[in-house]
C-alpha cells in the first residue's frame, strides 16, 4: 500500500525543533506578561464572513488563499488565515471593553493560507499575535513596537530592520487612492494582469506587488504621507517621537501598505535580509475601523503577528542548545537488576530527575554507549552481584570518575549529586 504523506505546505515539527519552539513561547509569555498582555485562545474555524468582512474582499488572502468549505450543516466556514479578526470578534462578543480601557491580548497558534509554498512560506504556519484594543493613543503604538523589538532580540535575532508607515484614515486615504488611480492611468499595459484587476478593485494593493515591472511603475507613484490629514500626521509624528525616546531605530517605508485591508494610520514590519524573498518576520498596524466593520462599537486597536517558522529559522542557537539531556542512565544487567532499575527509573522521574534505561537487555558496553549518546551526566551500574550486596556503581560521565553507593536512600543520594547542576 502507498505510504500516506502530509499535505503540501503542511509541516511536521519534530523533537529537536519543538524544544526551540517551546523556548520561544516561554520567552513570549514572560515578556508579554511584563507588558500586561494576557492570553486568549480562539477557535481555528470561524464563519467565513468574519474574514471576508474583516480582511477585505479584494485582498489576496480572501480572493485566493482561504481554506473555505461548507460543513455538514451547509454553513460556510474558514480555517483562520490570521488571528486579528477573531480576536476582535471575541473582544466584542464578550464585552471585554467593560473591564479595562485598554485590553491587551496575545494568542499563539496555527494559521492557514493556500499560498504557493516556498522558503519561509507554508500553507499551515504559526503566528505569535498581540493585539491592544480600546485606545487610540500613539503611546500604545510605540509600546507595542518597543515590545516586539525587545522580544525579537530576547530570542537572539539580530540584523533586523523596523519599517514604519502611516496608511491614513477614511478621511484622507480616498484622495490618495484617487491620485494613485490617476497616476496609473495610461500605464495599465505595464502592469501585470493581477494589478490591472487591482486597479479597479483595490488600487493600493498594487504597492504590494512583487512583479518587477509593477514595482518599477509604482516606485514613482505619489506617497501616502503627503496626503495625511492633520490628525493622522500628528499621530505619526508622536509615534516616531516615542520610538526615538526608546532608542528604537526605524526606517520609513512609504510604499508599505500591508496585505490586509483593515489597517489605518500606523503600519509596520520587521524585515531581515536573511529570509530571502519572504523577508518579513513580523507585521502589524493600527486597525481603528475593524470593530465597526465586524458589527461592534467603534473600538480602536493595534497589533502585530510574528511568523513563528520564520523567527525559528533566524535564531542563531542550535538545536542542541535546547535539548534537555537525561541526568542519569541506569545500566542494569540481569533480570533482577532490570526489575530494580525499571522501578528506580520511574521513581526518579517522579522525583523530577530525567532518567533513562535500556529495555532490550543489551550488554553493559552497549548500555554505556547509549548513556554516552544521550549525554547523560551520570550512569548508575547495577548487576546481580551489586544488587545482592545492596550497592551500585555511580559513574560521572563527564569526569570519568566512579563511586560505590549503598542502595539505601539512593534517590536522595542521586538528588544531592544533581543539585546545583545547570537545569
Ligand atoms: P501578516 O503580515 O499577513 O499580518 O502576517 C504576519 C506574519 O506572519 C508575516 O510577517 C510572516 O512572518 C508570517 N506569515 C504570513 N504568511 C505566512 C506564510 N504563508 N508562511 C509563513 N509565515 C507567514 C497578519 O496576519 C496580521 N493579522 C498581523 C496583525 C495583528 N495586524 C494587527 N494585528
Amino acid at each position: 500500500m502507498d505510504k500516506i504523506t502530509s499535505i503540501r505546505g503542511f509541516k511536521d515539527i519534530l523533537p529537536g525543533e519543538t524544544e526551540k519552539w517551546a523556548f520561544v513561547e516561554e520567552k513570549a509569555r514572560e515578556i508579554f506578561t511584563n507588558f500586561g498582555i494576557r492570553e486568549i485562545k480562539i477557535p481555528i474555524l470561524e464563519k467565513t464572513e468574519l474574514f471576508t468582512r474583516g480582511i477585505g474582499e479584494a485582498t489576496d488572502i480572501v480572493e485566493k488563499e482561504m481554506y473555505t468549505f461548507r460543513d455538514r450543516g451547509n454553513e460556510y466556514l474558514t480555517l483562520r488565515p490570521e488571528a486579528t479578526a477573531s480576536v476582535i470578534r471575541a473582544y466584542l462578543e464578550h464585552n471585554m471593553h467593560e473591564s479595562e480601557p485598554l485590553t491587551k491580548l496575545f494568542t499563539i497558534g496555527p494559521m492557514f493560507r493556500r499560498e504557493r509554498p516556498q522558503k519561509g512560506r507554508f500553507r499551515q504556519f504559526h503566528q505569535i499575535n498581540v493585539e491592544m484594543i480600546g485606545q487610540k493613543d500613539p503611546r500604545v503604538d510605540a509600546e507595542l513596537m518597543l515590545m516586539l523589538v525587545e522580544f525579537l532580540s530576547a530570542v537572539g535575532l539580530s540584523n533586523l530592520k523596523l519599517e514604519i508607515n502611516s496608511l491614513g484614515c477614511p478621511r484622507c486615504r480616498p484622495a490618495f487612492r484617487e491620485t494613485v488611480i490617476s497616476f496609473l492611468r495610461g500605464k495599465e499595459n505595464g502592469l501585470c494582469p493581477d494589478c490591472r484587476r487591482r486597479l479597479k478593485t483595490n488600487p493600493l494593493r498594487i504597492f504590494d506587488c512583487k512583479v518587477e515591472t509593477c514595482r518599477e511603475i509604482i516606485s514613482l507613484a505619489p506617497v501616502i504621507l503627503d496626503f495625511l490629514c492633520d490628525e493622522c500626521k500628528e499621530h505619526f509624528e508622536k509615534v516616531k517621537e516615542y520610538l526615538t525616546i526608546f532608542g528604537i531605530s526605524f526606517e520609513i517605508n512609504t510604499k508599505m501598505v500591508r496585505g490586509l485591508d483593515y489597517y489605518t494610520q500606523t503600519a509596520f514590519e520587521v524585515i531581515t535580509e536573511s529570509l530571502g524573498a519572504q523577508n518579513a518576520v513580523a507585521g502589524g498596524g493600527r486597525y481603528d475601523g475593524l470593530s465597526k466593520e465586524l458589527g461592534g462599537e467603534d473600538f480602536p486597536g493595534i497589533g502585530f503577528a510574528i511568523g513563528f517558522e520564520r523567527l525559528i529559522s533566524m535564531m542563531p542557537m542550535k538545536k542542541e542548545d535546547f535539548v534537555k539531556h537525561p541526568r542519569l542512565f541506569i545500566a542494569a544487567l540481569g533480570e533482577d537488576a532490570q526489575k530494580f532499575a525499571f522501578t528506580l527509573t520511574n521513581k526518579l522521574r517522579m522525583a523530577g530527575i530525567r532518567t533513562e534505561m535500556d529495555l532490550s537487555d543489551k550488554s553493559l558496553k552497549s548500555q554505556m554507549k547509549r548513556s554516552n549518546k544521550l549525554s547523560c551526566t551520570y550512569t548508575l551500574i547495577v548487576g546481580q552481584k551489586e544488587l545482592e550486596e545492596n550497592k551500585a556503581e555511580l559513574r560521572n560521565m563527564e569526569e570519568g570518575t566512579q563511586e560505590t553507593l549503598e542502595l539505601d536512600n539512593i534517590i536522595e543520594k542521586i538528588e544531592t549529586r544533581i543539585k546545583g547542576l545547570v537545569p
